[in-house]
C-alpha cells in the first residue's frame, strides 16, 4: 500500500525524528521539535544547501541576521499592508478556514471527478476577485458553490476577514518606552537591510548572493499536514543582485540550478516539478514554485522569484539611505553602466519542508522474502550525506574480544563521519534498528576479523554484504557520504 502520511507522523516519532511541540500538555498547533535523529537529518540538509550556495558558488556569501528587525522594515516589504491570507469562519461550529483553500479544494474535486476545466475556471475566478480584493466576491463564490464546513456540514459563512499573519510582541520592559516589533515572517529581509554592508565590506561585485539559514514566523489560519505548514519554521534563502535587465536570464538559470540540487540530495525526477504561479507575489513580477510529491499530492517545496529592485527600493524610500550600487562595467557604449539599485532573484525553500520531501521519500516499507518467510522491511533510504549516521559498528557477539574490537573500530571512524556502536541484540534487531533510523552502512565485526583484520560492510538498501580490510573503511564509506 502507498505511504500514507500516518505513516510517517508515527515513524518520525517512534524513531527520534520529530516530536509535537509541548507534547506532555498536549502540544501546540503547528509547532514541532526534531529529535536527536531529526536534528541531525535536518543539519545534514542545511550543511548541503549551505555548501550549495556558498562553496560551489565564488560570488554568494552567507550572513544570520537576527529574527528581530526595526519595524520599519516590514512596512517597507509591504507585509504590514499585504500579508494576508482570506479568512472565513463557519457560523454554526465555528470553525475557521482560509477561503481561497476552501475552493482550491473545490477545484481538486472536479479535477478528481474528470472536470479539470470546471476546477481551471473556478481557480481564475477567485484569483480574479483576490486581486480587486473583492472580499464578498469570495464569500459569494464559496456559496454558490456549495461548499461546506466539514464538521457542521453547513453553509453558514461569516463575511470573508483579510488577517495578517505576523506574530507581533513587545521591545522594552516600560510600557510607554516599549514599541510593536515583529518576528520576521521571512528571512530574506535581514539580506536586503545589509545588502551595502556585504557589498562593500566584501567588496563584491554584481552579480553577487548573500545567503541565510534562520527561523522565520508566520501566524497560518489552518496549519495542517505535520510540519509542513507550520508557525514557526525554518527558511534557506539566497538572494542574487543583479543588474537590472538581466532577470529573467537569471531567473531561469537560478530555476534550473536549484532543481539540480533536489535532484542530486537524491530526490526522484518524477516526484519534482515546476508550478507557474498564477497569482503573483506582492514583490515579484515572474515566480515558480518547485513541487514534490508527498502523500497528499504535490505541494511547494521551494520558490524562485524574481523580485525586481522592490525591496531595496522601498527600503531606500523609508530610511533615507541610498541602496544604490556603482557597476563600473562598461556598457555597450563604452560607458560604466553606473549607479543604480539592483535587481534581484531569490530563491526560497524551507528546511522543515525538505525535511519532509526528503523523509517521504526515504520511507520505504517492503515485502522481502517469499511464502511463509515473507515479511515486512521498513527502512529509510536516505542519502548517505543526510543520514544521522553514517556507519554502525556491530560485534557479532560480546565475547572473546569482539567488543573491544568493534568499540575501536567505531572510535577510529567516528572523525570521520558520524559512527555509531551498538552490541544489544541479535544482530538480525540490530541491523534493523539502523534500517529504520537510514544509517546506510553496517559494519559486523565478527571472529573472522580477530584473524585477518576485515569486516562486513552491509548495505542498508540491497541488504548486500562485502568483505573489507579495517584499513579501507575510513575510505570507502568516507568518499559514499559527501554529496
Ligand atoms: N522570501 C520569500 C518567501 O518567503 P514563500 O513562498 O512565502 O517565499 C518560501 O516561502 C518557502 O518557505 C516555501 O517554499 C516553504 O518551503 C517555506 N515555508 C513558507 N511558509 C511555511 C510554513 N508555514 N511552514 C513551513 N515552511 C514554510
Amino acid at each position: 500500500p502507498a505511504t500514507s502520511l500516518q505513516d510517517i507522523v508515527g515513524h518520525a516519532k517512534e524513531y527520534g525524528f520529530v516530536f509535537p511541540s509541548s507534547e506532555i500538555y498536549d502540544g501546540l498547533q503547528a509547532v514541532y521539535d526534531y529529535g536527536q535523529n531529526g536534528v541531525e537529518l535536518k543539519n545534514n540538509l542545511k550543511a548541503a544547501w549551505w555548501k550549495a550556495m556558498t562553496q560551489l558558488h565564488d560570488n554568494i556569501v552567507g550572513i544570520d541576521a537576527a529574527i528581530f528587525m526595526h519595524p520599519l522594515t516590514w512596512k517597507a516589504s509591504g507585509h504590514v499592508d499585504g500579508f494576508n491570507d482570506p479568512m472565513i469562519d463557519n457560523k454554526d461550529s465555528k470553525k475557521r478556514y482560509r477561503a481561497d483553500q476552501l475552493l482550491e479544494a473545490k477545484a481538486e474535486q472536479y479535477a478528481a471527478e474528470g472536470q479539470p476545466e470546471k476546477g481551471q475556471a473556478l481557480l481564475a475566478e477567485m484569483g480574479r476577485l483576490l486581486s480587486a480584493e473583492d472580499l464578498d466576491g469570495v464569500r459569494e463564490l464559496i456559496i454558490a458553490e456549495n461548499i461546506k464546513c466539514q464538521v457542521s456540514g453547513t453553509t453558514n459563512w461569516t463575511e470573508v476577514r483579510q488577517f495578517n499573519l505576523m506574530f507581533s510582541t513587545q521591545v522594552g520592559s516600560v510600557a510607554e518606552d516599549s514599541s510593536l516589533i515583529y518576528l520576521r515572517p521571512e528571512t530574506a529581509q535581514g539580506i536586503f537591510v545589509n545588502f551595502l554592508n556585504v557589498q562593500k565590506s566584501g567588496r563584491m561585485k554584481i552579480p553577487f548572493g548573500i545567503a541565510q539559514i534562520g527561523k522565520a514566523f508566520r501566524n497560518e489560519i489552518v496549519a495542517r499536514q505535520f510540519i509542513f505548514r507550520m508557525r514557526e519554521f525554518e527558511q534557506m534563502e539566497m538572494q542574487f543582485f543583479i543588474r537590472p535587465g538581466t532577470e529573467m536570464a537569471w531567473y531561469e538559470s537560478w530555476k534550473e540550478a536549484r532543481m539540480k540540487f533536489h535532484k542530486a540530495i537524491g530526490l526522484p525526477v518524477e516526484k519534482l516539478k515546476f508550478h507557474d504561479h498564477e497569482k503573483l507575489a506582492h514583490y515579484a513580477n515572474a515566480a515558480v514554485d518547485i513541487e514534490f510529491e508527498f502523500p497528499f499530492g504535490f505541494r511547494e517545496i521551494e520558490g524562485i522569484h524574481s523580485r525586481t529592485d522592490f525591496d531595496l527600493r522601498n527600503h531606500q524610500e523609508l530610511s533615507k539611505k541610498k541602496q544604490q550600487y556603482f557597476d563600473s562595467d562598461l556598457n555597450e557604449d563604452g560607458k560604466p553602466y553606473g549607479n543604480y539599485i539592483p535587481y534581484v532573484v531569490e530563491t526560497s525553500v524551507g528546511a522543515d519542508r525538505l525535511f519532509l520531501a526528503t523523509f517521504c521519500n526515504a520511507y520505504t516499507s517492503e515485502t522481502v522474502g517469499e511464502g511463509e518467510n515473507a515479511k515486512e522491511r521498513t527502512y529509510l533510504k536516505l542519502h548517505p550525506a543526510l543520514a544521522p549516521f553514517k556507519a554502525a559498528v556491530l560485534p557479532l557477539v560480546k565475547k572473546d574480544g569482539l567488543a573491544e574490537k568493534a568499540q575501536a573500530i567505531a572510535n577510529s571512524l567516528k572523525s570521520a563521519f558520524r559512527t555509531t556502536y551498538d552490541d544489544g541484540a541479535a544482530i538480525g534487531k540490530r541491523y534493523t534498528r539502523q534500517d529504520l533510523i537510514g544509517t546506510p552502512f553496517c559494519i559486523a565485526v565478527d571472529y573472522q576479523t580477530m584473524e585477518d583484520d576485515t569486516v562486513t560492510i552491509r548495505h542498508r538498501d540491497t541488504m548486500e554484504q562485502e568483505r573489507v580490510p579495517i584499513s579501507e573503511l575510513k575510505e570507502k564509506i568516507g568518499y559514499q557520504v559527501a554529496i
